[in-house]
């Protein structure tokens, strides 16, 4: 892996979200996106290298508003930047890491994504991405 891409957090509302973390990180959003595959609106802050990906639901089906019918806002997942998913994902499998979605999805900033099994992963929620074609 190369390094960690951005850190996912949940948020109930993208507006006052972008307002807040606006505030606490004294640049704005640079750019917001929809997924509709996955049911979500993304913000994204740049610091320095790092990103930060705000995250909400769009519809009550979303990963995001089953997530926070569960538990708070806040961090979701950590996003590590990788050259080959699919390569990956193989490494991993080996090492008996399951993988949520082997079928890669489309996430936001035009990155192919796949999720790592939190019970694999000392419960932490870990995406890898790569850029996508
Ligand atoms: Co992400």
């Amino acid at each position: 892996m190369k390094r960690i891409e951005h850190i996912g957090i949940a948020v109930r509302d993208i507006e006052s979200s972008n307002k807040l973390f606006a505030k606490i990180l004294g640049t704005k959003s640079y750019k917001s996106e929809v997924v509709d595959a996955q049911g979500v609106v993304t913000s994204f802050f740049k610091i320095g290298e790092s990103k930060i990906e705000l995250i909400a639901s769009l519809n009550k089906e979303s990963v995001i508003s089953k997530y926070l019918e569960k538990n708070k806002e806040g961090m979701h997942h950590i996003a590590f930047y990788v050259d080959d998913v699919n390569a990956e994902i193989k490494r991993l499998k080996k090492e008996g890491i399951r993988v949520i979605n082997e079928t890669l999805s489309r996430g936001a900033d035009n990155k192919m994504i796949c999720f790592l099994h939190p019970k694999d992963t000392n419960g932490v929620l870990i995406e890898l991405c790569q850029e996508a074609e």
